[in-house]
C-alpha cells in the first residue's frame, strides 16, 4: 500500500503562511515578493519591479530581503504542523517550499514563528551593552550555516570611519535622498497599510548611523562614533560567496538571528546603506579582517525607548495575478 500524498493547504493555512511573509524585514519596507501556491509547493518569487536605483542598483538588498521573507515562510509552514524542504533557485521564483507530512514543529521554530509578529526595526538606542554571553551566542549560532559568518567586528574605529565617511556621502547625494523621500511612509502602527520608511524611523531620535541618513542628519565624530558603536552588539553578516544565492541565504541567516533574538527579548536593526558605496565593503573586509563578503550589519540589545511597527501591503498583493507577475 503506497502512503497518501501530503495534504494541500487550506485557504487559512495560506493565509498564515502570506501574514508571516509579510512581516519580514525588507529593504526600504519594499516587501519586494510574491507568492505562488501550486498544491503543496509554495514558490517566493521575487518582484524585480521594484528597483531602489541609488540604495540598491544591482538588487543585493532586494535578494537579502526575499531570504529574509523565505526564512519567515519556512517557520509559518512549521508552525502549522507540516514538514517542509526549502530549495532556493535561480530565477525569479527565489525559493520553492515543498510542503510535506505532519510534523510537531520543534519548540525552538515555534519560538521563532511566535516572534515574527513582534520584530521590528529599532533604530534607536539600547538600554545598555550587556547582552548575556549565552544570548549572544544564540543569535549567532541561529545565522551561522555552511557558508554563512556572523562576525563581531573587532576595530570599532574602523568601522566608525567607514560608517561617518559613508553617512556624509549619502547625506550629500541628492538622487539618493530623492529616492529615500519617495520611500518614505506617511504612516505608521500596526493597521498602516503600505509600504515605505515610517517618517518616525528618519525621526531626530533615530541614531544617524543606525538608520538612514537625511540631508539634516547630524553625523556625530569618529571617536563619539567608536563610542556609540562600542555601547551596542555588533554583528557583521558574511558570505563566502556574492552570488545571488548568497544573498537570499544571508538574508534567510539575519532574519533567523533578528528573531531568535526577538524571542529573547531583544530588539535589533540592519544597516546595508553603507555597504552600497563604491569600494566600501573591500575596504570593511581588509581593516576588520572579515572571513568573507560583508552584506549586513546587525545592531541589537535591549530597548531603551520602544519603536513603533511599519505599514504593509495588503495581503491580496502577495498574490499574482493570472498571467503572471504585476
Ligand atoms: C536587506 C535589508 C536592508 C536594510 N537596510 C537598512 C538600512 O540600511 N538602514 C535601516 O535603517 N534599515 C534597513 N533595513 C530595515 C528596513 O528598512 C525595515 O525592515 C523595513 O522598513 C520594515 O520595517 P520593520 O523591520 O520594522 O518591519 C533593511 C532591511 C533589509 C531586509
Amino acid at each position: 500500500m503506497t502512503a497518501a500524498a501530503p495534504a494541500a493547504l487550506t485557504s487559512e493555512q495560506i493565509g498564515v503562511l502570506a501574514r508571516a511573509v509579510s512581516r519580514a524585514p525588507s529593504v526600504h519596507n519594499s516587501q519586494p515578493w510574491q507568492l505562488l501556491v501550486r498544491g503543496t509547493e509554495v514558490d517566493l518569487l521575487e518582484r524585480r519591479d521594484v528597483g531602489l536605483r541609488r540604495h540598491d542598483p544591482s538588487g543585493r538588498d532586494r535578494l537579502l530581503s526575499c531570504g529574509a521573507a523565505v526564512a519567515n515562510l519556512e517557520l509559518a509552514v512549521r508552525a502549522l504542523g507540516r514538514d517542509c524542504h526549502v530549495g532556493f533557485r535561480d530565477d525569479d521564483v527565489v525559493a520553492t517550499v515543498t510542503i510535506g507530512r505532519p510534523r510537531t514543529p520543534s519548540a525552538r521554530d515555534f519560538a521563532l514563528y511566535q516572534a515574527i509578529n513582534r520584530r521590528r526595526s529599532h533604530r534607536r538606542h539600547f538600554y545598555h551593552n550587556r547582552v548575556p554571553a549565552a544570548v549572544h551566542t544564540a543569535v549567532v549560532a541561529a545565522g551561522e550555516t555552511t557558508g554563512i559568518h556572523l562576525v563581531v567586528p573587532g576595530r570599532l574605529d574602523k568601522l566608525a570611519e567607514l560608517l561617518g565617511f559613508a553617512t556624509r556621502v549619502l547625506r550629500e547625494d541628492r538622487g539618493y535622498q530623492r529616492e529615500l523621500e519617495l520611500w518614505t511612509a506617511h504612516t505608521h502602527g500596526w493597521e498602516a497599510i503600505g509600504d515605505g520608511v515610517p517618517e518616525d524611523a528618519l525621526s531626530p531620535e533615530a541614531l544617524p548611523v543606525a538608520g538612514l541618513v537625511r540631508t539634516g542628519t547630524p553625523v556625530p565624530d569618529d571617536v563619539v562614533l567608536t563610542e556609540r558603536l562600542a555601547a551596542e552588539n555588533l554583528l557583521v553578516v558574511c558570505t563566502d560567496g556574492d552570488t545571488r544565492t548568497d544573498h537570499l541565504a544571508a538574508g534567510a541567516a539575519l532574519q533567523r538571528a533578528w528573531l531568535t533574538a526577538t524571542a529573547k527579548a531583544l530588539v535589533g536593526s540592519v544597516l546595508t546603506q553603507p555597504l552600497h558605496l563604491t569600494g566600501l565593503r573591500s575596504r570593511l573586509v581588509s581593516e576588520l579582517a572579515l572571513p568573507g563578503v560583508p552584506q549586513a550589519i546587525f545592531r541589537y540589545g535591549y530597548p531603551a525607548v520602544p519603536s513603533a511597527p511599519s505599514p504593509r501591503l495588503p495581503l491580496g498583493e502577495m498574490f499574482p495575478p493570472p498571467g503572471g507577475l504585476r
